[in-house]
């Protein structure tokens, strides 16, 4: 190559980076002025912040990135969380919010959020946690807004007014590991795939209005499981002589205040760490069986108000 076209070829290079570099610059100025919008979009969507902290934190003159609730990626310096805690805000959540597009953790808890969620949510697939327990949101669980969401570990909506059945593919998520649907309106049966998850650790519908039968399958996968907390429901039936045999892990199991009848399956006894049991106010029947003996670590135990038998045995 002679002198002129390495030169060349320099010059080209310096240039093309230097378009580059801008290119690059103008995407992320730009993207972080979506996050603005999107946020902007949401405090409008506010109608009452009882202690003006959005309204005078939140301010054209100060970077996004340094709003209050707000957290950027150290990288990419777009928003990743938008945790508004116990602020009293009393508004809906805005469509607007999937413009959000970086965005991990969605953290609203102990606020007034009314109306439906909205289904674009759908696309912030970067979610790792919703956190919108006590709040006012209404409306059905959608399945197709949470599945594509395949980083999701925890799914919070306890304490709010949602209504409807609860789908049976919010168990075929593979990262969902917290799934807290308490004290809502939720009706109809449980899924009887509930414990197959492949990741799910703690799961509760406490206070809700589930009926049907606990008619769960079970297999090896569910392996994680720690915590079932089904009480305060209107449940009813037989509990499957075999449900319990593949939760090694389960430390507690709430099915108090529902009408579960006939007799405690064997299968509980092989749950080694169990420390929490509440079978109270239900209508089982028949012995205590013996092999709760063998549950080493079980601390709290409530048995009352059912129609079991305790057989004394002689010294
Ligand atoms: C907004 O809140 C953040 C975090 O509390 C604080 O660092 C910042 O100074 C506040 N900005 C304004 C303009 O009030
Ligand atoms: C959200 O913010 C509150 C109050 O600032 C804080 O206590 C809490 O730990 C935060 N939650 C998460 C998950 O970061
Ligand atoms: C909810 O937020 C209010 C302030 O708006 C606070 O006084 C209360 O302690 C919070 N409740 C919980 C359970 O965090
Ligand atoms: C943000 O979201 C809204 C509602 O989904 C949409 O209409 C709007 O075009 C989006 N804005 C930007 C800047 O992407
Ligand atoms: C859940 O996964 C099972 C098999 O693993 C499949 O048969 C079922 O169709 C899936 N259900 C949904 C709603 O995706
Ligand atoms: C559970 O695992 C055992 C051994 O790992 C295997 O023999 C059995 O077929 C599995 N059962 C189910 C229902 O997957
Ligand atoms: C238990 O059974 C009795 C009679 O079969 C019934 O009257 C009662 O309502 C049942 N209790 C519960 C909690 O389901
Ligand atoms: C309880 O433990 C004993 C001794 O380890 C064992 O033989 C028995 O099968 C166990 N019972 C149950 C119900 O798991």
């Amino acid at each position: 190559m002679n002198p002129k076209h390495s030169f060349m070829l320099y010059y080209v290079t310096i240039v093309s980076l230097l378009l580059l570099h801008y290119y690059v610059a103008m995407a992320s100025i730009l993207n972080i002025t979506t996050d603005q919008s999107s946020l902007i979009a949401f405090k409008n969507h506010i109608s009452q912040d009882p202690n003006n902290v959005l309204t005078k934190n939140w301010s054209h003159n100060t970077h996004v990135c340094n709003w209050v609730g707000i957290t950027c990626g150290s990288s990419h310096h777009r928003v990743v969380s938008l945790n508004l805690s116990n602020m009293g805000l009393i508004g809906t959540v805005p469509p607007n919010l999937a413009n959000l597009s970086f965005l991990n953790h969605l953290i609203l808890p102990n606020n007034s959020f009314q109306g439906n969620l909205p289904y674009e949510l759908a696309s912030l697939h970067r979610l790792r946690t919703i956190d919108l327990r006590f709040n006012n949101l209404r409306g059905n669980i959608i399945a197709s807004m949470f599945v594509s969401m395949t980083k999701l570990t925890t799914l919070s909506l306890a304490w709010n007014s949602f209504t409807g059945t609860t789908p049976c593919s919010l168990f075929n998520m593979t990262s969902l590991r917290i799934l807290d649907f308490r004290g809502n309106n939720l009706w109809g049966s449980l899924p009887s795939n509930m414990f197959l998850s492949p990741s799910l650790e703690y799961v509760t519908f406490y206070g809700n209005k589930i009926s049907g039968t606990l008619s769960s399958s079970v297999s090896n996968n569910s392996q994680q499981l720690r915590v079932v907390e089904l009480r305060k429901n209107r449940m009813f039936g037989e509990l499957p002589r075999n449900i319990f045999r593949h939760l090694p892990y389960l430390e507690v199991l709430s099915l108090s205040r529902n009408g579960f009848f006939g007799e405690i399956p064997d299968s509980l006894f092989s749950c080694k760490e169990l420390w929490h049991l509440d079978l109270s106010n239900n209508n089982f029947t028949g012995n205590i069986p013996p092999g709760i003996g063998n549950l080493t670590h079980l601390k709290y135990i409530y048995l009352q108000s059912n129609n079991l038998e305790v057989i004394c045995q002689e010294a």
